[in-house]
């Protein structure tokens, strides 16, 4: 049993690339009107004109500005009229020795992961509530290990799963599904330790590709009107193999 997403109006953060694109483009294709933000516009666009004769709107934000994500919100909402999905999914990453680790690349990874969500959900929370809709956010492998070359975006990612399953214990009453999606490594422009794009250093197969996350994300909006499909992890099928 799974319910239709025709007409939903949907808000995806980090829409111009990976993850965030194609979730944008698969809930094109199931009828939901699409809100595409991050920072580059000419990126949206060329995401826009991929979901042409669909109702999408692109709207530049940088998550990390808290009058951006407001703006964002308003003109979603003056758009479209109302708000049914927001999907949490910009984000990025940074390495470096913890001791040399520097205050930029802190901020960078916080105010994107951490503050960005917090914006986004909080503007978005009225209009879901209203709508009994579903917040999606994408956490990662990450949210549930402890990473020893990547403590700050580790944390950030504990933070959002600390934050989902909070947000789904407060407004699940209200009718408000809540899901938390951990993938693995994605072929996606997220940059490797070695600053090469996972998406050129890696071959299909070696990786989840970024349409396996968007199936998931579908999966877990499609579900029936009671249920909220509240994580799932997505792992690379030999990730476990010597993990522990
Ligand atoms: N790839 C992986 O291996 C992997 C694994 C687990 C979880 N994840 C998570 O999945 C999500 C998407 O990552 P991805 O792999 O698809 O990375 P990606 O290809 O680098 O895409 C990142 C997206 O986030 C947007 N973004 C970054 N900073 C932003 C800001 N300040 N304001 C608005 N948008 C911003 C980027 O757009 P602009 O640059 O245009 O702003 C881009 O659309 C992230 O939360 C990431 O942590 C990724």
């Amino acid at each position: 049993m799974s319910s239709s997403l025709e007409g939903k109006k949907a808000v995806i953060t980090g829409a111009s690339a990976g993850i965030g694109k194609h979730i944008a483009i698969k809930l094109a294709e199931e009828g939901c009107k699409v809100v595409l933000c991050s920072r580059s516009e000419d990126k949206l666009r060329e995401v826009a004109d991929r979901i042409k004769g669909k109702d999408v709107l692109v709207v530049p934000t940088d998550i990390r500005k808290e009058e951006d994500v407001k703006s964002m919100m308003r003109k979603t909402v003056e758009h479209f009229g109302g708000l049914d999905i927001l999907v949490n999914n910009a984000g990025v990453i940074r390495y470096g020795d913890m001791e040399d680790f520097s205050t930029e690349d802190y901020k960078a990874v916080m105010e994107t992961n951490v503050d960005g969500t917090f914006y986004a959900t909080r503007e978005a929370l009225p209009y879901i509530k209203e709508s009994k809709g579903n917040i999606v956010f994408i956490g990662s492998f990450d949210s549930n290990h402890p990473r020893s070359f990547n403590p700050i975006y580790a944390s950030s990612k504990w933070w959002v799963k600390g934050f989902a399953h909070s947000i789904e214990a407060i407004f699940g009453k209200d009718g408000v599904a809540v899901t938390l999606v951990n993938p693995s490594e994605v072929r996606t422009e997220i940059p490797s330790e070695d600053g090469t794009l996972y998406k050129d250093k890696f071959n299909e197969g070696e990786m989840l590709e970024p349409e396996e996350v968007a199936e998931t994300v579908l999966f877990a909006l499609k579900r029936t009107k009671n249920a909220t499909v509240s994580q799932l992890d997505l792992y690379r099928r030999d990730k476990l193999h010597d993990f522990f």
